[in-house]
């Protein structure tokens, strides 16, 4: 099943899907992460993203989208779109692009996490350079202090998890994002899974949703 996972920046999507990766074989299609392997490699799509990730705001639409669409015609079958759709406009432009690939999603799952744990989530996470990892300095951290576990990589902070510009990303979910809830309620689409669990339960719980 193709699935969308949305919620607050720090709701937990990204770790989600790295255990629907792991343990379901699942394909993670992230645009933050997307954006963020663009910025690296000094691509032209990665400046343009830049300027509006260092701010907490949204790459504008026709930009993400674009990007999508060339992901998906590369033929990923059992995949998490991961931080997309954000807007309206990107979720409609998504059913278009599906209708014509012949795909579809079969459920949009939304991560319920409160305000108050958000912060904490993201002014505390910690992220490997090399593979991605994620770690939380007081919940996940790495073994070696600013080293990962898994390759050896640098563990540091993303310039938009500094407090400043985690508040501009929340105003943003809250005017953009949360109304997709009301979009997929509509398409029959819609589950909603309470995140503010141990991961392992959020996941028993998105396990089901898919079987
Ligand atoms: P993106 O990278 O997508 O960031 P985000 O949506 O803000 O989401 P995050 O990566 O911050 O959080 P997450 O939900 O994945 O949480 P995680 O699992 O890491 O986007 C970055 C930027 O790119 C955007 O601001 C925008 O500029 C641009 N962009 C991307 N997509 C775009 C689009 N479609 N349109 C326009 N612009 C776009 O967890 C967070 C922390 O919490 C970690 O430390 C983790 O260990 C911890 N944690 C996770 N789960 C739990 C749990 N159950 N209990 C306790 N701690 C937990």
């Amino acid at each position: 099943m193709n699935l969308i996972l949305f919620g607050a920046p720090g709701a937990g999507k990204g770790t989600q899907s790295s255990l629907l990766i792991e343990r379901m074989g699942m394909t993670q299609i992230s645009t933050g992460d997307l954006f963020r392997a663009a910025i690296k490699n000094k691509t032209d799509l990665g400046r343009k993203a830049q300027e509006f990730m260092d701010r907490g705001e949204l790459v504008p639409d026709l930009i993400v989208i674009g990007m999508v669409e060339e992901v998906l015609n590369k033929s990923v079958k059992d995949f998490i779109l991961d931080g997309f759709p954000r807007t309206v406009a990107q979720a409609e432009a998504l059913d278009e692009l599906l209708k014509k690939m012949n795909l579809s999603i079969g459920k949009a799952v939304f991560l319920e996490v409160p305000m108050s744990e958000l912060m904490d989530r993201l002014t505390g996470r910690r992220v490997c350079r090399s593979c991605g990892a994620v770690y939380h300095v007081k919940s996940k951290p790495p073994k070696k202090d600013g080293i990962c576990d898994l390759c050896g990589g640098e563990v540091y902070q993303r310039q938009d998890d500094k407090a400043e510009v985690i508040e501009t990303r929340l105003k943003n979910y809250e005017e953009f994002t949360s109304p997709l809830k009301a979009f997929y309620k509509k398409a029959g689409k819609y589950v909603e899974v309470d995140g503010n669990r141990s991961t392992e339960d959020v996941f028993s719980d998105i396990r089901q949703i898919i079987a």
